[in-house]
């Protein structure tokens, strides 16, 4: 039924445009199976000029024109960014009153970038990307990652903090989320909105160091990994020009350098004219206040700045298709991703799943800032008397804002969800305290109610006050900037006193911004509570009553006062100016800008507490110096050592020592979350990459990396550092040729009788070795399968592959060749049998372990460089096995050695009176070998060869590889590892060609 009815539509779309029977195949831009560029292309030479005009400006508040006559579906557009906005009237702000539009509510992004959880934001983006669809929305207008500048900025609770790397984290998840739906995100406001105050007048100007290491990578990151499919340009002015037809934002940077090939939206009233609306990169245009909008006949949309006025500069030859026909390719682009696109799933609509992921997110993302005397968290009935204090105690805070404003489902109020948990256990009274109002409009009761929730407070045996900021303008809210750093409604006032009359006050501080605190030395327990969305009470209440232990770290600092803040402390913030704001402290904003003026602030970047400690353990790297192009891997040990689950977020900063340019004090540049049980001790690993080294050049218009000293600081807030490491970045005048860094190294003894070389006292010490040596892969013989184990397990960063005799009590049943993986690549591996051959010794060693050697093909991931490596173990055995033995891995050199591979070979060999092995017939096995191999300039071996007769002898050998940068015997530098031979392990570095 539904398939007929489809055929239909698309038949009778066709067969009214074309020529085309209706018993041809159908077009091409109607495949779904066809690329999306092929699609857009045909449904663009279809198009007539008209069709095209009306695809690229609005038909509605938030919908656009498809294209009716081919089949090509509206745009359907919808806030954003924290859960999918109630519908609107057609053509007026209002609110159309449907009653089946009632979302989940999200929390706000300050919340989501507070949880510092990457996963969270893919739930967070999947979440609304399913609302979106099933509302019929295919984009969905967020999120939003303007840098925090100000803390007045009325929208920061729509962004991400002040940091670029933090916000650039989260970004792309929540994009790839969405865009899973079929459902476009719509990242927003580019670029520089950073202040509400006359923001469709103001022109920032910033430096290029500014724009691009703080105001740009967020967005840059949305596009270039999140794929987003369109953007939403700002409504204030750069270069004179306004956003959303800004020359060097759209054309050069956004379109040009990040190759963005989606739509460009304009913020809503955001076009200001038309000649630049057609040649500066906008390619949408919506919510423009016409006079055309007053007039009730015909399509008051026609008036609109990319409508008839665009279409009469077409039609005089002013300008010509090319622009047009650049702004239909990418909204088509757009349909064919989301509406038209092949498998579009259905989406769903405030679902169990929904509100548990709600719940989910918004746990995480509250900051506990203070716990004295363990006052938090609450024991269900230790108290008798709980007074709740505070208007939002008792307010929903998720529908209001401004565009962000939702109609959530439901909201759940504190106030309810303390009652409901405490459940009769203690008594729970409930005073306002104050009443929200709007600047101006102070009630006549302030002073009662606060007298009222004073006087109850000093009867309580706890007091849990709830307010904070709201989302009414001059709040947190779109439109107006806050006129203060105060919390409002006189909320100082009545927290000073309440903490006075109850220092068993708890208090819940909701906001997405930073305000003064000046109670707060006396206060025990300060919980930021950000928003939390749909299940905001609930989540508060978890959190009091310790059934969510928090695990939040705040994306921007609380200072103590205004003039902290760089825009105040230079007074470059008017609220009245509505021409230049200059960013007159450049780089440094947020963190930056304390650590650079040495001000304390009460509450630093990343900073938030839990109900359990942690120790940061001392970390490891994997190289001291580093070369451009180059990535740094480091492994910091975590422990919790209280008595609750809890998270720690391990926060890696870089400072640029020597610099030609002023580069911050810090930097955050990698970051991780790791959950951790009572006790447990977990690893956490952090990238490096090039970029985490680099400024932009404004000279050279470019990123550099200058080559000297640079610092790793790695903490728990970014005043809270825990270990400062030192780091040479090597220029590319210096560059080393990559080195693979190999290990032969023997294990065996696993029998107590073993004394002081028993696994059980040597394998802590093993450890110990491999992160200090740190080698890209290595060799290992004589293990046992719970000894590889071992080592797997707590070096995580290596892997590997490996034979063995499954019932083994024997040493010599494994070999093993470990991998880093992030370095190597591991293609094929496999294993050389002694009992196949076609002699079938009776005694020996094949008969004892019949496995010869491992192999493995791998690969160097960074240059590509294939390499085969050979893995042996030749010790005891009768004569024809090792003899056997040698051909076998000559042969299999020799096979594996076709496309011409460098090999290394690491092992351990036995000179001994049961076999039939010489230091000479080792040493025509070594150069038969070199000779089997294709590259013939190299063969090493230990310097232990032929000097230890009767010994073992480890050895690494090499065949392909241009020269051995370094070759290492370590002997005895590993307390609790002794061995036979003295040249063991042994470690080589070779030069890869
Ligand atoms: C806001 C945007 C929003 C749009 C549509 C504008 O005022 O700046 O963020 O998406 O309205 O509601």
């Amino acid at each position: 039924m539904k398939m007929k009815y489809l055929n239909y539509v698309l038949c009778a779309a066709v067969c009214t445009v074309t020529t085309m029977s209706c018993g041809d195949s159908i077009p091409t831009y109607l495949d779904e199976e066809a690329p999306i560029e092929e699609r857009v292309e045909d449904a663009l030479s279809r198009m007539t000029l008209d069709e095209k005009i009306d695809m690229i400006h609005a038909q509605s508040k938030f919908s656009s024109k498809g294209v009716p006559r081919l089949g090509i579906p509206e745009n359907w557009l919808s806030d954003g960014p924290f859960g999918v906005r109630e519908e609107n009237l057609w053509s007026k702000w209002g609110k159309a009153g449907w009653t089946n539009d009632a979302c989940t509510a999200l929390p706000t992004l300050t919340a989501l970038a507070a949880t510092w959880n990457p996963d969270l934001s893919l739930l967070y983006g999947t979440v609304l990307g399913e609302e979106a669809r099933y509302r019929n929305k295919n984009v969905i207008l967020g999120p939003g990652v303007n840098i925090f500048r100000t803390p007045l900025n009325g929208r920061n609770f729509e962004y991400m903090g002040e940091d670029p790397y933090l916000a650039s984290i989260m970004v792309v998840p929540y994009i790839k989320g969405v865009q899973k739906s079929k459902v476009a995100a719509c990242v927003k406001h580019f670029a520089l909105n950073n202040q509400e105050a006359n923001r469709s007048k103001i022109n920032v100007v910033v430096n290029d160091r500014a724009l691009h290491e703080i105001y740009l990578p967020a967005f840059k990151t949305a596009v270039k990994e999140g794929g987003v499919w369109s953007v939403m340009g700002a409504y204030n002015r750069y270069r004179g020009q306004f956003c959303c037809h800004n020359e060097y934002l759209l054309n050069d940077i956004l379109k040009g350098e990040w190759e963005f090939d989606g739509v460009v939206i304009s913020d809503w009233g955001g076009t200001e004219e038309t000649m630049q609306a057609v040649t500066n990169g906008l390619d949408l245009e919506f919510g423009t206040g016409t006079d055309g909008m007053t007039v009730d006949s015909g399509d008051p949309y026609d008036s609109y700045f990319l409508a008839d006025p665009y279409k009469k500069l077409i039609q005089d030859g002013v300008v010509g298709m090319e622009e047009l026909d650049d702004k239909v390719r990418r909204v088509l682009r757009l349909v064919f991703r989301t509406t038209m696109a092949k498998d579009r799933p259905y989406g769903s609509f405030v679902s169990e799943e929904h509100f548990r992921a709600c719940r989910d997110i918004a746990q995480e993302g509250v900051v506990l800032l203070k716990n004295e005397d363990s006052l938090l968290p609450v024991a269900k009935g230790d108290h008798k008397r709980i007074l709740v204090v505070g208007d939002n105690a008792a307010r929903t805070l998720s529908n209001a804002g401004g565009s962000s404003m939702l109609k959530p489902k439901y909201e759940s109020l504190t106030l309810d969800a303390i009652k409901e948990y405490v459940d009769g256990a203690s008594e729970v009274t409930y005073l306002r305290g104050y009443q929200a109002y709007m600047p101006g409009y102070e009630p006549d009761d302030t002073e009662r109610l606060r007298q009222e929730a004073v006087e109850a407070a000093k009867k309580a045996d706890l007091v849990i006050y709830v307010g904070g900021m709201n989302r009414w303008a001059y709040q947190d809210c779109e439109g107006r900037d806050r006129q203060n750093y105060e919390l409002p409604f006189q909320q100082d006032a009545l927290i000073d006193e309440l903490l006075d009359a109850n220092p068993q006050t708890i208090l819940v501080l909701h906001g997405g911004t930073a305000f003064s605190m000046p109670w707060r030395e006396k206060a025990k327990a300060i919980i930021y509570a950000m928003y939390g969305g749909s299940e905001n009470g609930h989540v508060l209440s978890d959190v009091i009553f310790g059934e969510v232990n928090p695990s939040g770290k705040l994306p921007f600092t609380i200072a103590e006062s205004l003039t902290d803040y760089p825009p105040h402390a230079l007074g470059t913030y008017d609220p009245t100016n509505k021409g230049d704001v200059n960013y007159d402290e450049g780089i440094f904003v947020g963190y930056r800008w304390f650590d650079e003026k040495g001000i304390d602030v009460p509450y630093p970047f990343g900073y938030g507490l839990s109900y359990t400690d942690f120790e940061v353990g001392k970390a490891k790297l994997s190289s001291k110096r580093i070369r451009p192009g180059r990535s740094l891997k480091i492994r910091v040990p975590v422990t919790n050592s209280g008595n609750r689950r809890g998270a720690e977020v391990v926060q890696l900063y870089v400072k640029d020592v020597q610099s030609s340019l002023p580069r911050p004090e810090k930097e955050l540049k990698a970051f991780q979350k790791v959950w951790l049980e009572p006790g447990e001790t977990k690893y956490v690993e952090m990238l490096l990459t090039k970029e985490a080294f680099m400024f932009y050049d404004p000279e050279k218009q470019d990123w550099v990396a200058e080559k000297g000293e640079f610092e790793l600081m790695i903490g728990t807030s970014s005043r809270d550092i825990c270990e400062t490491i030192r780091l040479d970045l090597i220029s590319r005048g210096e560059k080393r040729p990559s080195c693979i860094k190999v290990m032969s190294y023997n294990i065996r003894y696993d029998n107590p009788n073993d004394g002081e070389n028993c696994w059980e006292n040597r394998k802590e010490a093993t450890l110990k070795m491999i992160d200090e040596l740190r080698p890209d892969v290595f060799g290992v013989q004589e293990a046992l399968a719970h000894q590889v184990r071992y080592i797997e397990e707590n070096s995580p960063e290596y892997a590997s592959v490996g034979v063995g005799r499954d019932d083994g009590k024997e040493a010599g049943e494994f070999m093993s060749i470990f991998y880093d993986r992030s370095k190597i690549r591991l293609d094929d591996w496999g294993t050389i049998w002694l009992s196949q051959t076609p002699e079938k010794p009776s005694m020996g060693w094949d008969a004892w372990c019949p496995r010869t050697a491992t192999w493995a093909e791998m690969e160097i991931i960074e240059t590509g460089q294939k390499f085969f490596y050979v893995n042996t173990h030749l010790d005891h055995g009768g004569r024809n096995s090792r003899r056997n033995a040698l051909d076998l891995i000559i042969a299999t050199i020799k096979e594996k050695n076709q496309e011409g591979c460098p090999t290394i070979l690491t092992g351990d060999f036995n000179v001994s009176p049961d076999n039939d092995f010489t230091l000479e017939s080792l040493r025509t096995f070594m150069y038969n070998a070199a000779e089997t191999a294709s590259h013939a300039d190299t063969v090493a071996t230990s310097n232990a060869f032929g000097k230890r007769e009767g010994k073992h002898i480890d050895y690494i050998w090499w065949k392909g590889f241009r020269t051995c940068k370094e070759y290492r015997v370590v002997r005895k530098e590993y307390s609790g590892i002794k061995y036979v031979s003295d040249h063991w392990p042994i470690t080589a570095e070779f030069i890869v060609p």
